[in-house]
């Protein structure tokens, strides 16, 4: 491996990973609930082949993830089956839901740079089957190596992931106001939709099983 190579790890693979997903992604539920729930969270997702978790490493430094699962799995299920997490998940859903309703207006569609959100594009496909699509449901690159690309990094290896378990979209949902991400999906080849008060980026994985037609 050069210096200043990115790879791409499992972040299932090594324990300490549990922490990675609380500490490096402040502004989510997750970062609100305890360590050792996060962990009970981790050792209940690492075994489904439903959820995804991928690490960016440059150097021996993590320096990003992405995290997601498919539509239809719900891995989030796993927190209210746990009768020791519940309590905390709802306490940090509440805590986050409201943060945000606060902190952000919805702005509305119109006037979007962007054309608005086509069910026919995403959404029908969604539909076809709980497998067949995957939303990012965070992806993350440390402040030190933002602007290098490691998203792109990410997200293609994100892709190769899904393909590989047989999936055919990917999905995510993007704030209006974040236009680092809006470029970090646009270059990797999502398209980007304006859905009501957010955006949605939407990619199709060629799986070659033609599931667009
Ligand atoms: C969005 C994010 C994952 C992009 O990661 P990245 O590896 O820096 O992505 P890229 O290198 O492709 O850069 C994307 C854009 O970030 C901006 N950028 C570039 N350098 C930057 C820097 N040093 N610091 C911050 N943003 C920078 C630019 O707008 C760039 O677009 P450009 O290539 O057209 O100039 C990262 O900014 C991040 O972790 N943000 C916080 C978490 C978040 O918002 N996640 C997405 C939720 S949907």
């Amino acid at each position: 491996m050069m210096r200043g190579e990115i790879a791409i790890v499992d972040g299932f693979a090594d324990p300490r990973h549990a922490q990675t997903l609380k500490r490096d992604y402040a502004d989510r539920p997750l970062a609100h609930l305890p360590g050792f729930v996060v962990k009970r969270l981790f050792r209940r997702w690492r075994d489904r082949p439903d959820v995804f978790f991928l690490i960016a490493q440059m150097d021996d430094d993590t320096c990003g993830f992405v995290f997601g699962q498919s539509v239809g799995a719900k891995p989030w299920r796993q927190l209210l089956i746990d009768p020791v997490a519940l309590p905390f998940a709802v306490a940090a859903l509440v805590f986050e839901r409201t943060r945000s309703r606060i902190g952000q207006g919805v702005r509305p569609e119109t006037g979007s740079a962007f054309p608005p959100y086509d069910k026919a594009e995403c959404q029908v496909r969604r539909e076809w089957g709980p497998r067949e699509a995957a939303n990012v449901e965070f992806i993350f690159v440390d402040p030190a190596f933002r602007g290098r690309n490691v998203a792109g990094v990410l997200l293609a290896a994100f892709g190769d992931r899904l393909r590989a378990a047989g999936i055919g979209t990917g999905l995510a949902y993007i704030a209006h106001s974040n236009q680092a991400s809006i470029r970090a999906f646009s270059k990797a080849g999502w398209s980007i939709y304006a859905d009501g008060g957010t955006l949605r980026a939407c990619h199709r994985i060629d799986t070659g099983t033609n599931l667009w037609n």
